[in-house]
Formats: structure tokens, sequence, C-alpha cells
């Protein structure tokens, strides 16, 4: 089942709304619950960025899920606050008992709590953890995120790795950092992977930051391209972001200015929204990523949420995950393996 939500022009996403219709009309494929039986189970699964393939794929996780355990699932996305809100109004007035969240703006938390509270609904929110009016992670909502510190310093260590492998004299190498700081868990990330840059000897002074003004491709091009014009000497870049997005709107501002493909090298983050450009034919400045596990993201919350509904286990507060480093060499296999692709 899926709430109306604007602009879901992409094939995937009218096939999910479909599918979600089906859903809802269908039970699943269950018969209504005899009566005097407990009620059968409704979720909502709120996404900030549904245009992008990680969303798109926790929400597949999720669909798996409620198949599995013979839940609805009611899926809605925006990358607005108010939205948000209205979500959850919407949640139970289609008989919701509880919904997963990835809010669009994490000082949001304590009014999304107090809604979902008013409501009677549980909660549980993934990726991007909320925060309180003192700016600190509300650390008493259950949460399911990546270790995003631990990632990105992974991806600083590969970065520094492939600037040795391909011989990039330091003395013409610089960092470009696509960051955006309003969000803990990507500042993390790009905090993480500065840092081992630096330790592997790349000095401060050329560690650049390109801050995007919004999370996505365009955001990003915008931001590395005004990094290259004020940066014009650099031969060699070693891009890190806060996720896949922030790294390819990177390559595409390179690619811009005409930088051949081995001259530079960017790792991702999500492994989700980069399959397109390693599929490639002709390899481009996109070295690899650290794939994310979708399906924790998706099928693991939904499914924790419907234990606690239906069975009163509550989850552990705080889960976070791991991630697989996948490059041209790997990623179908890979993909594969964590039941992404066929
Ligand atoms: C944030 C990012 C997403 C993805 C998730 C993973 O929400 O915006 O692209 O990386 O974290 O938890």
């Amino acid at each position: 089942m899926m709430l109306p939500t604007p602009c879901f022009r992409r094939p995937v996403l009218r096939a999910a709304l479909l599918l979600s219709l089906a859903g809802l009309l269908g039970g699943c494929g269950k018969s209504p619950a005899p009566a005097g039986s407990a009620p059968a189970v409704k979720i909502g699964f709120f996404v900030k960025q549904p245009e992008e393939p990680w969303f798109q794929l926790e929400w597949k996780f999720a669909e798996q899920a409620a198949r599995d355990h013979g839940f609805t699932l009611i899926k809605t996305g925006a990358n607005d606050g108010e939205k948000a809100l209205a979500a959850i109004d919407a949640f139970a007035a289609a008989g919701a008992q509880g919904f997963v969240i990835c809010t669009p703006d994490t000082k949001l938390g304590p009014a999304i709590v107090n809604k979902a509270k008013a409501a009677g609904l549980k909660l549980l929110t993934v990726d991007d953890q909320f925060l309180g009016a003192d700016g600190q992670p509300l650390k008493n909502v259950h949460y399911l995120g990546i270790s995003a510190r631990k990632i990105g310093e992974t991806v600083g260590d590969l970065l520094a790795a492939e600037m040795k492998r391909r011989g990039f004299n330091p003395a013409d190498t610089a960092v470009c950092a696509v960051t955006f700081d309003e969000l803990a868990t990507a500042k993390e990330r790009t905090d993480g992977a500065t840092a081992r840059l630096q330790a592997a000897g790349i000095p401060a002074d050329r560690i650049f930051r390109a801050p995007m003004r919004t999370p996505d491709i365009p955001g990003s091009l915008e931001a590395v391209s005004t990094l290259l014009t004020r940066q014009p000497g650099i031969k060699h870049w070693l891009v890190c972001g806060t996720n896949d997005n922030a790294v390819l709107g990177g390559i595409r501002a390179l690619e811009g200015r005409n930088f051949a493909p081995e001259s530079s090298v960017g790792i991702g983050i999500n492994g989700t929204d980069c399959i397109v450009e390693l599929e490639k034919a002709k390899p481009t400045s996109f070295h690899g990523s650290i794939l994310l596990s979708a399906k924790d993201h998706g099928y693991k919350t939904a499914e924790m949420l419907y234990r606690w509904i239906k069975d009163g286990v509550e989850p552990p507060l705080d889960t976070r995950t791991v991630g697989t480093f996948i490059t041209r060499e790997n990623f179908r296999q890979v993909l594969k393996e964590q039941g992404i692709r066929e």
C-alpha cells in the first residue's frame, strides 16, 4: 500500500505503487482476520529521498518482510518535513500500528516522536538518527544505521591505497571531500575518510571540502565545480563523500574539467546508487563503493517493528550495520549474493 506522494514518475516507483495497491486490496494474499482475533499488522515506511535507489531497495526488502510475515506495508516518502509529519496522521488513519522512518530533517525528531506517541504508533528510525533540541542524538528512540565513522575511515584507507597503487605524485594530489555536515551520519563518514587520508600522509592543507547545498548529484556537481575553479593546480583528486551520489557529482565535475578517468579516484558509500556507473563499458574515475546492507535497513527494520507490534519484542535501541567494498571487478557477484541483482 502506498500513500500519495509527489512526482513518482519512475517506472520502479510506479511498479512499487501497483504492488502496494495489490497488497492493500489483496491483504498480501491473507484472508481477513476472523472476528475477535488481533487486528492485522500494518506498518508504515517513510523515506526522505524516494527517488534514490538506496531507499527504493529499503522498500523492496521491507516488502519482502511483509510477504514473509504476512503484514501490510504502507510506503510513502518525500524530502519535506511537513510531509513526513502528515504521513504519521495518514499511517494512523490507515490503521497502522507503527512505522519505520528515515526523516528528511533529523531536527524534526522530537516532533515526530510526539506525533507518534499521540497517535499510539510504535516508531523505529532508520539511516538518519533523530536529534534533540540540544543537537544531540535522541538515544531513547530505536535506531538502525550504519557504522558511519568506521565506514568513512575504510573509504579513506582505500583511497590512500589506490593513490599509491596508481603511483600518484603526492605533491600533485589532493583530497576532495564532498560534505553535508547538516546530517550527523554524513559528517561522520567524511570526517572518518579525511582523518585517514591525513594519517596516510596527505597534508591538511591539501584536504579540501566541497559542501553540498543539497545532498544529491546536482548539489555535489555544483560544490565540486566551485572547488576545482579555486584549486586549478591539482593533477590528481581523491574523492570521498557522504554517499554514492556525492562522489558521482564530484566525478562529473572532474569530467567537466577534462580530467582523464585514470587521473583521479572516487570511492562512494551505499553501493546501490552507482550500479549504472560501474556497468559503464569504459571505466570512469568512480573506482568503487562501500555497499551497505539495504536488506538490514529495509527487511530487518520492518521485521523488528512487526515483532514489537505483534509479540511485544522491543528491538535494540541502537543497531549498526557494516559494508562491503565493491569495484568493477566484483560488484556483479556481490550484488547477486546480497539479493540486489539477479
Ligand atoms: C543516509 C544517506 C543515504 C544512505 C543512508 C544509509 O540516509 O542519505 O544515502 O547512505 O544514510 O544509512
